[in-house]
C-alpha cells in the first residue's frame, strides 16, 4: 500500500487536492464506517505529535494491517522486541519477528518505537534460571542492549530502554536487575543504548505514573537524578493503561513537571478498560477519557506523541489479564471505530460531523420534551488549573421522543469552550448552545444522550445553574 505520507510527497501538493487524494486512498483501504475521515496520523502530524499503535506480528496482514498502516504513523511491537523473543538462547539472536514489524513500518511510512530493552518480565529461561555473578549479569545486560540497539540502528526512533522499574510506592522493583546490580543498572542500560545508536531517543517507561503520587514521584526523582548525573535519557513514557472514568486530573500537570526536567514525554500504551459488556454510556465515558488524554498530551509542548496499546478490542491484552474487563481500545472486535475513535479524532482537530452514524439523520431541533415530563441534565467536570473536560448527559423525562435537540446554558464566569464531541457547541459571550449531530438527534421517551467538551477557565469554574432543552427548563444534577 502507498502511505498517505508517501502520497503527499509524490503529488507534492496540499489543501484540497491532497485531501481528495487522501480520502480516495483511505476509501479503498479502511472499513467504510470511517472512509471519509482524515486519518488520525495526519491530524496528529498537523498538531506536531505522532499517533501510534502497538502491533503484533500476527496483525501485519488483512484488516488490522490496513487500519494500522492508514491511521497510525508510529508502531510499537507488542512483544517482538522483548528479551525472550530476541535472545531466546544466550548470545543467539532471533531478529525475524521484530524485523517484520520494522519492514511493515517502513512500507507504511511509520516510525518504530522499540519496546523494550530491559524489563523484569518476558525474560528467557536461561536468564531467569541462570546463576550469574554480578559482573557477568552486568555484561549480559550491556551486551544485550548494545546488540539489539545496534541491530535496529537508524530504524528505531524511540527506545523504551528500561521498562517498569518501580513498585507502586515509588521504591525500586525487586527484580533480577535491581537485586543483583542495584539502581546503577538503569544508568548503564541508557549509556549502552546511547553508545549503540546516538540518534535514538531513549525513554524510561512505566505504568500508574500518569497522575502525581508516590510512584510518579519515584520516577520523577530518578529522572532528575539521571539528568544531574549526565545519563543520556531523552524521554519518559507514561503507559496509561487506564480504567473507565479514571483519567487522573493531574495527568497534564504531571507530564509538564517531567518536561520541566528537560526530557520529552509520551503516552506509550494507552487503553481504557471497562467492565464488559460495554453499553452506550460506558462507550461515551470512554470516548471522553481518550479525548482527555489526547488533550493532556497536546497541552504539553514536550509531549512527543500518543501510542494506543492495540487499536482493536479483537486483540487487546486486557480480557486475558483482567477477567470480566475489556472493550479498552478505539475499535470494536469487528474492527469498527467506536465513539472513542471519533473523540480522539476530534481532539486532534478533526471534524465532528463524520462520526459513524448510529441512526438516520434527524431534522433540526424543534420539539420540546414530550408529554410534559421535562428533562434532566447531569453535568460532570474533570478539571485542571486552566482547563476542564465536561461530560453532559441529557435525559428526556417526557412520554414522547425528542427529535432534534438544542441544549442551552450560561457560563457566567467566562469559561470558553474549545472543542466538543457528540454535539456541536457554539458560544456567544456567556451563552452556550449544544445541538445534536446527525446521528444522535433522537432521544426516546425516558432515554438519554451524552456529549462532552473541553473548555478553558480562569478565576472560577462553577457549574451552570440552569439548562433548557428545546426551550424547556431541565432539572440539574
Ligand atoms: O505466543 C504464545 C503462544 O504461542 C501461546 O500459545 C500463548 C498461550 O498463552 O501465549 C502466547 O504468548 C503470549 C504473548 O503475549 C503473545 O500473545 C503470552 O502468553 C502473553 O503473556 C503475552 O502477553 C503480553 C504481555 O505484555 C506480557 O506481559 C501482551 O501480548 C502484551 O500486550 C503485554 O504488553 C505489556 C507491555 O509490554 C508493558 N506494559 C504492559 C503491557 C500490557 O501487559
Amino acid at each position: 500500500m502507498v502511505s498517505t505520507r508517501a502520497l503527499r510527497s509524490v503529488i507534492g501538493g496540499s489543501g484540497a487536492a491532497l485531501l481528495a487524494a487522501t480520502a480516495a486512498l483511505v476509501a479503498v483501504t479502511v472499513p467504510s464506517a470511517h472512509a471519509a475521515d482524515p486519518p488520525l496520523r495526519d491530524l496528529a502530524a498537523a498538531k506536531g505529535v505522532y499517533m501510534g499503535t502497538a502491533l503484533m506480528a500476527s496483525e501485519l496482514s488483512g484488516t488490522s494491517a490496513s487500519i494500522a498502516g492508514t491511521q497510525f504513523d508510529s508502531v510499537t511491537p507488542g512483544n517482538e522486541m522483548k528479551w525472550d523473543t530476541v535472545e531466546p538462547s544466550r548470545g543467539t539472536y532471533n531478529w525475524a519477528p521484530g524485523d517484520s514489524i520494522v519492514t511493515f513500518a517502513q512500507a507504511h511510512d511509520m516510525q518504530v518505537r522499540g519496546h523494550n530493552l530491559v524489563w523484569h518480565s518476558q525474560l528467557p529461561n536461561w536468564l531467569t534460571s541462570g546463576s550469574f555473578s554480578n559482573d557477568e549479569l552486568h555484561s549480559i545486560l550491556v551486551k544485550h542492549v548494545t546488540d539489539e540497539v545496534t541491530h535496529y540502528k537508524g530504524k528505531v526512533v524511540h527506545w523504551d530502554v528500561v521498562n517498569e522499574p518501580f513498585n507502586e510506592d515509588g521504591t525500586f522493583r525487586q527484580d533480577l536487575w535491581y537485586n543483583q546490580l542495584g539502581v546503577s543498572y538503569i544508568a548503564d542500560a541508557f549509556k549502552a543504548a546511547r553508545a549503540a545508536d546516538p540518534a535514538a531517543k531513549l525513554y524510561l517507561n512505566d505504568y500508574n505514573v500518569e497522575g502525581t503520587g508516590a510512584k510518579s514521584d519515584g520516577m520523577y526523582n530518578l529522572v532528575k537524578s539521571l539528568k544531574q548525573q549526565g545519563v543520556p535519557i531523552d524521554g519518559v513514557g507514561f503507559q496509561a493503561h487506564l480504567i473507565l472514568g479514571q483519567v487522573p486530573s493531574t495527568f497534564k500537570a504531571n507530564l509538564q513537571r517531567f518536561a520541566d526536567l528537560g526530557v520529552d514525554v509520551a503516552i506509550t500504551e494507552l487503553d481504557v478498560r471497562m467492565q464488559t459488556p460495554s453499553d452506550a454510556g460506558k462507550l461515551q465515558q470512554q470516548a471522553n477519557d481518550y479525548a482527555a488524554v489526547v488533550n493532556d498530551c497536546l497541552g504539553v509542548t514536550r509531549c512527543a506523541g500518543i501510542t494506543v496499546w492495540g487499536f482493536t478490542d479483537a486483540t487487546s491484552w486486557v480480557p486475558s489479564t483482567f477477567p470480566g474487563q475489556g472493550a479498552a481500545t478505539l475499535y470494536d472486535e469487528n474492527y469498527q471505530p467506536k465513539p472513542a475513535y471519533a473523540a480522539v479524532r476530534t481532539a486532534l482537530g478533526g471534524g465532528t460531523t463524520t462520526t459513524p452514524p448510529t441512526s438516520p439523520p434527524t431534522s433540526p431541533p424543534t420539539t420540546p420534551p414530550g408529554g410534559g415530563g421535562g428533562c434532566a441534565v447531569s453535568y460532570g467536570v474533570n478539571q485542571w488549573n486552566t482547563g476542564f473536560t465536561a461530560n453532559v448527559t441529557v435525559k428526556n423525562n417526557g412520554s414522547a421522543p425528542v427529535n432534534g435537540w438544542s441544549l442551552k446554558w450560561t457560563f457566567a464566569s467566562g469559561q470558553t469552550v474549545t472543542q466538543a464531541w457528540n454535539a456541536t457547541v457554539s458560544q456567544s459571550g456567556t451563552a452556550v448552545t449544544a445541538t445534536n449531530l446527525s446521528y444522535n438527534g433522537a432521544i426516546p421517551a425516558g432515554g438519554s444522550t451524552s456529549f462532552g467538551f473541553n473548555a478553558d477557565w480562569s478565576g472560577g469554574n462553577p457549574a451552570p445553574t440552569g439548562f433548557t432543552l428545546n426551550g424547556t427548563a431541565c432539572t440539574v444534577s
